[in-house]
């Protein structure tokens, strides 16, 4: 599958990491050149680049910035761990990058590893996911998973991409996930820049789609999956799982195993990030900002095991995760 555009990239040359400005999408396409560690952590926490895969790689590159300009690499490694909370592969990558740093290994060669690892992964999730059918399917998804999200051609959306290959894909139903609206923005960007059919919803009307029986799935991304598969994503995902419960709409999960967390037993303990009240208080379509309306603006929520049917992995699709599971693994 081709990758149209570059979303994150190092230039050992003149040391810069690379990004496509998410924010600014699909307005603009302007490419970032951040020079030091400290801008590629603030580029992370202001949402230029994000998605769960994408964030660690962003941050290994991040590591491999400040070992080229001889930045102090212990202090960025802490630097990055404290960009945002929730989506496990941040650590996961920063894990890798300090194992090498303390082994005296190459720091940029490891961060194009981490890269190359997370981008083979998507597509053999693409290829698993997209196993599981045989007719052409509407699938409902939620926030941003694809391209933008990875570094490789998505999760949840990476299976979509791989159904439309296949011609087993009717059309994608794209929540447009208030209040960053990674759906409308980039789900939508992307999408049409593949030429994959789509249909644009406002997130209350998920509910009426499927009690019409016109969503065949759902397939949304994950930021942590803790031990028993309780799953943290975009604020909206749990909504998602008990309507599709309720309307008997298979509901799976698309994620690396890089996003599973073995060291949390269940979701209770996934920490939740909050973002600025912000976000919610300019509502983009009004152009109407909200002076100080209390807010709370929680970017994820969790979505318990039972509500899943399937985990879609790099290894196959998994019917339950559990210690045991995870351990074959
Ligand atoms: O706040 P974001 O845009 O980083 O949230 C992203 C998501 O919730 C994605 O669904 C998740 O990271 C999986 S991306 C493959």
């Amino acid at each position: 599958m081709d990758i149209p555009f570059e979303v994150i990239a190092l230039n050992e040359a003149r040391p810069a990491v690379r990004a496509l400005d998410q924010r600014r999408l699909p307005d603009q396409e302007v490419v970032l050149e951040l020079v030091t560690s400290e801008e590629v952590a603030r580029a992370i926490e202001d949402l230029v680049v994000r998605g769960a895969p994408l964030v660690g790689i962003t941050a290994a590159y991040g590591v491999a910035l400040a070992a080229l300009r001889r930045e102090p690499v212990e202090a960025v490694l802490a630097r990055m761990r404290k960009t945002r909370p929730t989506a496990v592969n941040l650590f996961w990558a920063l894990d890798r990058m300090e194992r090498a740093y303390r082994e005296g290994r190459d720091l940029v060669a490891e961060a194009r590893a981490v890269h190359e690892d997370e981008r083979e992964r998507t597509l053999a999730i693409a290829r698993n996911g997209a196993d599981l059918f045989s007719c052409p399917v509407r699938i409902l998804t939620i926030c941003n998973t694809g391209i933008l999200a990875t570094g490789g051609v998505g999760t949840a959306l990476g299976v979509v991409y791989e159904l439309h290959a296949r011609g087993l894909l009717e059309r994608v139903i794209a929540l447009e996930t208030r209040p960053v609206l990674q759906g409308a923005r980039l789900t939508v960007y992307e999408l049409s820049r593949m030429g994959v059919p789509y249909t644009l919803i406002v997130d209350s009307q998920a509910a009426a789609l499927m009690a019409r029986g016109e969503v065949d799935a759902v397939i949304v991304g994950a930021d942590r999956i803790a031990a028993n598969g309780d799953t943290a994503n975009k604020i909206g995902t749990l909504m998602l799982a008990v309507l599709a419960r309720y309307f008997d709409v298979p509901f799976y999960v698309a994620a690396p195993l890089s996003t599973f967390d073995r060291n949390l037993p269940d979701g209770s303990r996934i920490p939740i990030e909050r973002r600025s009240p912000e976000e919610v208080r300019s509502v983009r379509t009004c152009r109407i900002t909200l002076g100080n309306a209390p807010v709370l603006n929680e970017a994820f929520d969790v979505t318990p095991a039972k509500l899943i049917r399937g985990w879609i992995t790099e290894r196959g699709v998994l019917e339950e995760v559990s210690h045991g599971t995870l351990g074959v693994y």
